[in-house]
């Protein structure tokens, strides 16, 4: 198993470009199904939950042509079958993002209930609720979600939480329905509106996107479009924390401030000068960042999937912080490896409390899910000598040739094989 090896201590600066949205594109590349026409997607990140994707996709019998430039066509003219099988959708729970189109397009699916990160107990009930509220018999039988309807109907759907793959599954459904559906209390995450846009090339009726009610009027049929992922935003995010914690200098080119605004925020609170132009972000940070205290909660509030890189940029601050967490009940277990670098940190129900201290210590630590792992990849950059981070498997699944960008910005990092 890959590791990765960091030396601490180098200032970040330089220029990279930030990679289509993980989050953005795995809906998206699911909205190829419900049409026979091609699909074709520009921006896709090189990234483990993309190919896991794009396996799925391709055993179910979508056509998959990737090309040489970040682009990919999808034709979903004929299935093989309409059945997602657990040893393609245990690694990654978004694969339950193909049980709505599927059902929408063929009136039948049978989906593995999802694993992926272990960040909580993760229901995907609320997907479940509103397919049956817009008229399909589902039951669960051997680990298998098992949904048929002879077409969809428009329902009014209220989500008591705000779920973002919920709100996906249950608006791309929509688009095939007969009548329209109200989605309530819907999750307004760029991500949504990036796929909200896409199904809207595709000749979908939906209104209110970015809002958290979303209406859409179903169409007998969706047509090809071309779509672009949007940038990602918790990439951004990340190389804008770790160029903070450096007290470096960094460009992110090919992003986008309007869907960072609460990090952003939060970044400046800890000192950092941030300029924004159309299409970049660039940070800079003299001297040691200040202790920021965030709370997570769904957009536009502050991410969850950011929570652990700010928790990393609070060890080193000047300070002391809370950190915490409303979204996932189990989204601390970066807290113990950061203490093996030596941070201050106590867990107090859904909250950290962090001390900051001058300095970490490199360390043996160990990857446990993918923002956990980027956290210590950034709290490795300002440790004391050499940090190694196994299981880096996590990371791979969603930042896009990692060590190559940090390298790009100065860091000292290799990967071990
Ligand atoms: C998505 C993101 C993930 C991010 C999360 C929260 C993707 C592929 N993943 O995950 O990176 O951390 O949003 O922003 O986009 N819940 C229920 N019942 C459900 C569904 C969810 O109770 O049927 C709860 C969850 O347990 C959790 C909360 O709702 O407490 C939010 O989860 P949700 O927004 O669904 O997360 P994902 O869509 O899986």
């Amino acid at each position: 198993m890959d590791k990765l090896a960091i030396q601490g201590g180098a200032r970040l600066q330089g220029e990279i470009r930030i990679s289509g949205a993980k989050n953005a594109a795995l809906p998206i590349l699911c909205a190829g199904l419900l049409t026979a026409d091609t699909l074709r997607l520009e921006n896709l990140p090189k990234l483990k939950d993309i190919s896991t994707s794009l396996t799925l996709l391709g055993h179910i019998g979508m056509q998959v042509s990737l090309d040489d430039k970040n682009g990919v066509d999808l034709q979903a003219a004929h299935l093989h079958t309409l059945e997602a099988p657990y040893d393609l959708v245990k690694t990654m729970r978004a694969s339950i993002l193909v049980l709505g189109p599927m059902l929408a397009r063929y009136g039948e699916a049978r989906v593995s209930l999802p694993g992926g990160c272990a960040i909580g107990s993760r229901p995907v009930d609320l997907h479940i609720k509103g397919l049956q509220a817009m008229g399909a018999e589902i039951h669960i039988e051997h680990g298998y979600i098992h949904a048929k309807v002879t077409r969809l109907q428009g329902a009014r759907i209220f989500m008591d939480t705000v779920t973002v793959t919920g709100t996906e599954n249950l608006m791309m459904a929509a688009t095939l329905a007969n009548g329209i559906t109200v989605l309530e209390n819907a999750a307004r995450e760029p991500e949504v509106t990036d796929l909200a846009h896409c199904l809207i090339a595709m000749g979908a009726q939906i209104e209110g996107v970015g809002s958290d009610t979303i209406t859409i009027t179903g169409v007998e049929s969706l047509h090809g479009a071309t779509h672009a992922i949007m940038a990602d935003r918790i990439e951004t995010g990340t190389y804008l924390v770790a160029a903070a914690m450096t007290q470096g200098r960094v460009k992110l080119l090919g992003t986008r401030a309007d869907t960072l605004d609460a990090v952003l925020e939060k970044l400046r609170e800890a000192g950092a000068q941030i300029d924004v132009e159309a299409d970049s972000i660039s940070l800079s940070m003299q001297g040691r960042p200040r202790a920021v205290s965030v709370k997570t909660a769904p957009y536009p509030a502050f991410p969850t999937d950011m929570q652990a890189q700010f928790m990393a940029m609070n060890c080193i601050a000047d300070g002391v912080s809370r950190v915490t967490e409303t979204i996932f009940e189990n989204r601390f277990m970066h807290v113990q490896e950061m203490q093996r670098l030596g941070a201050s940190i106590e867990i107090e129900g859904n909250t950290a409390l962090v001390r900051g201290v001058e300095q970490l210590d490199g360390a043996v630590v160990m990857a446990t899910d993918l923002r956990a792992s980027a956290s210590l990849v950034l709290a490795a950059l300002v440790a004391e000598g050499e940090t190694v981070i196994e299981r880096i498997y996590h990371i791979d699944r969603g930042y896009e040739c990692i060590e190559e960008k940090f390298s790009q910005l100065g860091a000292r990092i290799r990967r071990v094989h």
